[in-house]
């Protein structure tokens, strides 16, 4: 593991609040006094309609945690309106289509007209308080407008990425009994057009509580239309009143819904609540980015994943930045795309994952010189480990090494950035996602829950609350407490492995659950493996990751077929094209291994290590095999993988 540290740039640290000198008193104090420390922070970032009474309660073993308890505030308001004095002609959202030449903007006083014309949309359609709206929007501006006016009248959104397929759409509507679904005639990416709307056609015929669904004309190509449920969303806009009052929320209201994978089961319904979520996302958005006002702040996430909640829409909005939305993606229509967006819009905070910067390495420097990117200041990257290779292309070629890289770790639970450096205070180390955020305090342990030594490889939990953790998993808080706190009982449970050095860096290894990360995209092998095991011909299968180059991981899966049924190349075809029909294109399958049989314990386990071992060519060490019931079936998959 690479160890040396990368000094930032002094120029850059010092605009920086945070500097080396005061990162280790303020994280002293944040975790010595957390009540004060957060109280600060909720009124520096926060407009509060009325105050909190107490800053937290609960913990990690009654697990009924509440954050600024009492406190009333509304999201829209304090995204939009709070900033209209200051900054009503300043561009909130800068948006490039997939075509290079298709562009709008929206400045504060325009999203502000627009949320309150669709919140009213929405009113005059029967949502209330705490209705549920399904929102499967490509990126484009209206994908905010859609949140922000959710918001505003405290309906709760669930937004689903676009390119999940309709029965991810239909599992994910009913989960949550939504009322309503938002969706475009067409999403477009990389000249590529995706039907969305004939998607959401068939997913609602498994959703009959979905009684409307606006949408957004983005192509204007012919679509179905259902006279009684259907509605143009520039129509009802056209309609709506101007006027809509914020709605006064408590902060432990639920804010929003995004479903994602976990080891076993149906994706959960990540449930965040209002006040902490809004606090966090704040100011993780403004320290970590060292955002200051006037910056051009770009993150390449997608709204249908949780950077795009907390870091495309949620932090820049309430910090007042203008935030980037792209449609595209980064190869299209050359492999200059995102720098040349960088330079077009002098953009100073470029935040994206590692997988593009894999990818865009792999293609040369050639298409990254045709570009100054003098603009950028600092660069970030979440969603996988960053290999140290990628880390020094990134900060060398794309920063011109006068950027620090931010390489922030966080989940969709967590709500924001947890582990990270702080440009200008933290010395880098690349492939190292640094210290913890101000009140954060994680910890490596073993099975047991004990400490492990400095630079020993264990599991990484957090040990107390902080604002942006998830409220519980929808409707199922018995889930929420079996998934997280019950392993290292009193602890929050990551499913990382992860090690910490002698200088308190952490290093994140990955996954030590049944989450696969492709391309950084979040994917549970059990959702894979009952779609699998959903065809005619499939007996049994088992997926696992095996390291990938570009996309981190890919998706490797040991299927055996129903007796009398023989193995062949078509078959891999079907099976990769039900992934992709039922999950959706994302989920692509790597590799199909054939197996005469799965390897399993006496008491019918699949031994999914063994698994990973023979998937990640690691054939010679496979560890303890006695307690497999049929030590045999080893040698045969052993055998099939060196063919
Ligand atoms: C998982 C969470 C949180 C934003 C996007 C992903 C992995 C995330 C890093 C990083 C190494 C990382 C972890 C984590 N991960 N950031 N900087 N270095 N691994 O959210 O889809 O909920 O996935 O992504 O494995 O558990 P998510």
């Amino acid at each position: 593991m690479e160890n040396k540290i990368r000094e930032v740039p002094a120029q850059l640290a010092s605009s920086a609040y945070i500097n080396k000198e005061n990162y280790q008193t303020l994280y002293k104090q944040s975790i010595d006094n957390p009540d004060l420390f957060w109280a600060e922070q909720a009124s520096q970032f926060i407009t509060w309609f009325s105050p909190w009474k107490t800053v937290q309660s609960g913990d990690f073993k009654t697990l009924d945690i509440r954050w600024f308890i009492d406190g009333k505030l509304n999201a829209s308001y304090n995204c939009i309106d709070r900033h209209l004095k200051e900054r009503k002609d300043q561009i909130a959202i800068l948006w490039q289509g997939d075509n290079p030449n298709e562009s709008s903007t929206l400045t504060y006083q325009q999203l502000y007209e627009k949320v309150c014309h669709f919140a009213n949309v929405l009113k005059n359609l029967g949502i209330k308080k705490g209705d549920r709206i399904c929102i499967y929007l490509p990126m484009i501006p209206e994908i905010a407008i859609a949140m922000l006016a959710c918001t505003r009248i405290g309906a709760i959104h669930s937004v689903v990425f676009s390119a999940f397929s309709p029965d991810s759409l239909s599992a994910r509507i009913l989960d949550a009994d939504c009322r309503l679904l938002i969706t475009a005639d067409e999403g477009v990416r990389g000249g590529k057009k995706n039907p969305l709307k004939s998607h959401a056609d068939k997913a609602l015929e498994k959703c009959p509580n979905v009684k409307h669904v606006i949408v957004v004309k983005r192509t204007g190509t012919a679509i179905p239309w259902n006279q009684k449920r259907d509605l143009w969303y520039h129509e009802e806009l056209e309609n709506a009143d101007a006027e809509c009052t914020p709605e006064k929320m408590d902060s432990d209201d639920p804010l929003f819904i995004l479903y994602t994978s976990g080891s076993t089961g149906s994706p959960k319904g990540i449930l965040h609540s209002t006040g902490g979520y809004l606090v966090y996302a704040a100011m993780t958005h403004k320290f970590v980015f060292n955002y200051q006002p006037g910056d051009i702040y770009w993150c390449t996430a997608d709204i249908g994943w949780i950077t795009g909640h907390s870091y495309v829409i949620y932090g820049p909005l309430l910090n007042g930045a203008t935030t980037l939305l792209f449609e595209g993606v980064p190869h299209y229509p050359t492999f200059a795309r995102f720098w040349e967006i960088v330079d077009q819009y002098k953009v100073n905070i470029f935040y994206t994952a590692p997988t593009a910067i894999r990818a865009l390495h792999k293609e040369g420097d050639q298409w990254v010189k045709k570009t100054s990117r003098k603009s950028l200041k600092i660069l970030g990257t979440v969603g996988e480990p960053i290999n140290p290779d990628a880390w020094e292309w990134y900060y060398r070629v794309i920063g011109n090494e006068h950027c620090p890289i931010v390489d922030t770790w966080w989940q969709t639970e967590t709500g924001g950035i947890m582990i990270t450096p702080f440009p200008g205070a933290t010395p880098l180390k690349p492939g190292s996602v640094s210290w913890p955020f101000f009140g954060v305090l994680p910890l490596v342990v073993d099975e047991q829950g004990n400490p492990v030594e400095d630079g020993k490889v264990g599991k990484l939990i957090i040990k107390k609350p902080w604002p942006g953790l998830m409220k519980t998993i929808y409707g199922d808080q018995q889930r929420f407490k079996e998934t997280y706190f019950k392993e290292i009982p009193g602890n929050y449970l990551t499913g990382d492995g992860a090690d910490r050095d002698k200088e308190g860096y952490f290093w994140i290894v990955g996954r030590n659950d049944d989450v696969i990360k492709v391309s950084g995209h979040r994917i549970g092998s059990g959702e894979l493996e009952a779609v699998l095991n959903s065809h005619a011909s499939v007996a049994e299968s088992a997926v696992v990751g095996a390291p990938d180059e570009i996309k981190g991981n890919i998706i490797y899966a040991f299927v055996t077929l129903k007796s009398g049924i023989q193995p062949n190349d078509q078959l891999k075809k079907e099976l990769i094209q039900l992934i992709k029909d039922e999950i959706g294109p994302h989920a692509i399958i790597g590799t199909i291994q054939w197996a005469k049989d799965l390897p399993k314990t006496r008491s019918g386990k699949i031994m999914r290590r063994l698994l990973r071992k023979i998937a990640c060519n690691e054939l010679t060490d496979l560890g303890d095999t006695s307690t497999l019931a049929d030590p045999g079936v080893v040698d045969d998959l052993v055998g099939e993988r060196k063919k």
